[in-house]
């Protein structure tokens, strides 16, 4: 993920590094100490295959507004990525995902129920991690896998009768992904005794890059060529996701969407006629419009950033909005 950002402050860059450097060894460590090798096979499973490491980048990030150097911070970042390691044991059990970081899912490897109990268990030694840091540490773990689960049932369970689609897709949005994004940042800015002020303004900037994080998500579905993303373009199409612009083109009345909308509101676009969607979403007012929501979002997290200091932080999270508005994977 470093790389990707290619930041020009090498004394950051390279403090960064060794951080992560100590986060993959705790975390590898950590995610298999299950007495029992055979359940550690589970657990280890996913933090061997890799990933980006992102929420471990903003647990050291949020540390930089601080003292950096205090103790926890590695510990805390291992937090953040178990517990979003614990929710992908889960979300590819519900997805049917055959592979995750080009390895097979936890469930395709060992079976539903040890995927799930995997996760569960990751889940109960994030939490004893999170314990050794203190009650903040604590609560915020809590209150952060509680709303990942939240937003995964509120997925789940669709809109509420008269609940505007997109407003449903934003609160999903927000506890699947935002609530770990945020936290992440948070945890670190705390851990390292940051400012009060200083703490809000980065979780505030998290909420935003992490919304802003799965509209590109989203966005990539329609446009990014497999060979790039690593995903086929259209799986969610395909797979009927009410992705934002779906639910915009949807919303519209646009008369340039008319051909996109009836094919849409068909249910799961078949594969005979995805090349069709996906042209059609090429010339689409929906997509130039949820292009306009990413690059609002991207704005207002990097206006809740402010003067924050150090600058050579400051300037790391803005580089992550820009890596973000041209993702490509
Ligand atoms: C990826 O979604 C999944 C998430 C961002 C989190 C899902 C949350 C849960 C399954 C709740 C359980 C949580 C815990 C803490 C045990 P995606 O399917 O949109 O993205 P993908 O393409 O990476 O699979
Ligand atoms: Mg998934």
């Amino acid at each position: 993920m470093l790389d990707r950002l290619a930041l020009r402050e090498p004394e950051l860059d390279n403090r960064l590094r060794e951080s992560l450097e100590r986060v993959e060894k705790c975390l590898s460590a950590t995610a298999s100490d299950a007495a029992a090798p055979r359940v550690a096979a589970i657990t280890g499973h996913l933090a061997a295959a890799g990933g980006k490491r992102l929420r471990p980048l903003l647990v050291l990030l949020g540390a930089e507004f601080g003292e950096p150097w205090r103790d926890g911070i590695v510990e805390a970042a291992v937090v953040a990525e178990l517990v979003h390691i614990a929710s992908l044991h889960h979300d590819d059990v519900m997805d049917g995902a055959p592979t995750r970081h080009g390895v097979p899912s936890v469930h395709a490897r060992f079976g539903e129920r040890a995927a799930v109990f995997g996760g569960d268990w990751l889940l109960a030694r994030a939490a004893r991690l999170a314990a050794e840091l203190g009650p903040e540490a604590v609560a915020l773990n809590a209150r952060t896998a509680g709303r990942l689960v939240a937003g995964q049932l509120r997925e789940l369970t669709g809109p509420a009768p008269g609940e505007d689609p997109v407003t449903h897709y934003f609160q999903v949005t927000a506890g699947k992904t935002a609530a770990l994004l945020s936290m992440s940042l948070g945890i670190g800015a705390l851990q390292a005794g940051a400012p009060t002020g200083c703490v809000e303004a980065l979780t505030e900037y998290g909420e935003h890059l992490g919304l802003a994080f799965q509209i590109a998500d989203d966005l990539l579905d329609l446009r990014s060529p497999a060979d790039v993303s690593g995903k086929e373009r259209g799986t969610d199409l395909l797979a009927g996701v009410p992705t934002l612009p779906v639910l915009l083109a949807l919303d519209g009345d646009d008369p340039a969407d008319a051909e996109l909308r009836a094919l849409l509101r068909a249910g799961p676009v078949p594969a005979a006629d995805a090349p069709r969607a996906l042209e059609l979403f090429a010339r689409s007012p929906a997509l130039a419009e949820t292009e306009a929501v990413l690059r609002h979002r991207l704005d207002r997290a990097r206006t809740a950033l402010g003067a924050l200091r150090p600058p050579a932080a400051r300037r790391a999270l803005l580089a992550l909005c820009d890596y973000v508005a041209l993702r490509t994977s």
